[in-house]
């Protein structure tokens, strides 16, 4: 019988119990669910979150993966103590999460609903306020993976023309794929709505600074979902300050919780949303958790192994 330590924060036990349990048992593997402190020597498998208890992998010396619960790695990939296998969660309601996050901002980007929110005063301002079609509107997303790629096609889907750009060159029906430094160039010079679903990594800390906000169309809209490194804060609020941004959306910030002081919460342009864009569902990311032990078992192929030398 195999050990699988849970060590995400014990909140949130009651649900991932029998979500775990049923995976487990559907993947036909017997195994013993275990909580922190069970002893580190009898683990085969750790179940891990950043928020979690578990932060120091040294005593595991039986464990055979450790397998996250989170998209992002970055609080972890760099770990000295972490000599095991990680796996990242890429599942089904992480995806569908962030594709409705960034649908509905961008849909209320492009309809301009804020602007009639604020005008609701018996004014009836029909002439210039008749927005474009999607197939006028240009959307660019920066991050074509299990994220930003479902993103990219649910947009072109809703007829937007959309753009992507990844680190390697890719190919996705009805989106306009570029890569490297000439395709970011390219990519936000017609971004009217740009989209950021990158990994935090030392390659991508402050890609939106300065010089790149000035390629922006003016008045452009930013929404940021991926991390809060992407952008570098002082760039971004003086690029709203100046015009050149139109409104910025932000889920992710360099220091979570956003401090109460940061004048992200305050600014009018800015819309701060609390890390909520998408959560990783227990029943779902159990799934995936039971077939990558699976697959360790059997000597197969694991599911989303983070390449630690790219940091995701
Ligand atoms: N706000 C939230 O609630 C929330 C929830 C989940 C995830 N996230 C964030 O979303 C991120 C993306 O998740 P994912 O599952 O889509 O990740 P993923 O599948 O690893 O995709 C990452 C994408 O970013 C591209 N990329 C990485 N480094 C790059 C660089 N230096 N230049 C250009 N492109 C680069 C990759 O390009 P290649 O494919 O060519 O390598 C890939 O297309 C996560 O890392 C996490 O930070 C946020």
């Amino acid at each position: 019988m195999l050990t699988v330590l849970f060590a995400d924060r014990i909140e949130n036990w009651p649900a991932y119990e029998p979500a775990l349990t049923t995976a487990l048992a559907e993947a036909g593997i017997d195994a013993k669910l275990v909580l922190p402190p069970a002893d580190p020597a009898t683990v085969d498998y750790i179940v891990y979150s950043p928020r979690g208890p578990v932060q120091d992998f040294t005593a595991y010396t039986r464990a055979k993966a450790v397998l996250n619960l989170w998209a992002g790695v970055e609080r972890v990939v760099g770990n000295p103590t972490l000599t095991q296998p990680l796996c990242r969660m890429v599942d089904e309601g992480l995806e569908r999460g962030m594709v409705e996050w960034v649908t509905g901002h961008a849909l209320r980007a492009h309809l301009n609903i804020d602007f009639f929110l604020s005008h609701q005063d018996g004014v009836w301002r029909q002439e210039g306020n008749v927005p474009p079609l999607a197939r006028d509107r240009s959307v660019v997303v920066l991050g074509l993976g299990a994220l930003g790629g479902a993103c990219a096609q649910t947009l072109a889907g809703l007829g937007f023309q959309v753009t992507g750009w990844s680190r390697t060159q890719k190919t996705l029906p009805g989106v306009t794929c570029l890569s490297g430094a000439e395709g970011l160039r390219a990519a936000l010079s017609r971004a009217e709505i740009l989209v950021t679903v990158l990994p935090n990594t030392p390659e991508t800390t402050d890609l939106l600074n300065t010089e790149t906000l000035a390629l922006l169309p003016k008045g452009a809209v930013i929404l940021n979902p991926g991390r809060g490194n992407l952008i570098d804060d002082d760039a971004l609020l003086a690029a709203l300050d100046a015009g050149q941004i139109g409104h910025a959306t932000l889920d992710v910030f360099r220091v979570e919780p956003l401090p109460p002081e940061h004048p992200y919460w305050a600014h009018p342009k800015v819309t701060v949303t609390p890390h909520i864009a998408a959560e990783t569902r227990p029943a779902s990311a159990a799934r995936v958790i039971a077939e990558n032990i699976r697959r360790f078992e059997a000597g197969e192929v694991p599911l989303h192994l983070v390449d630690r030398s790219r940091g995701y």
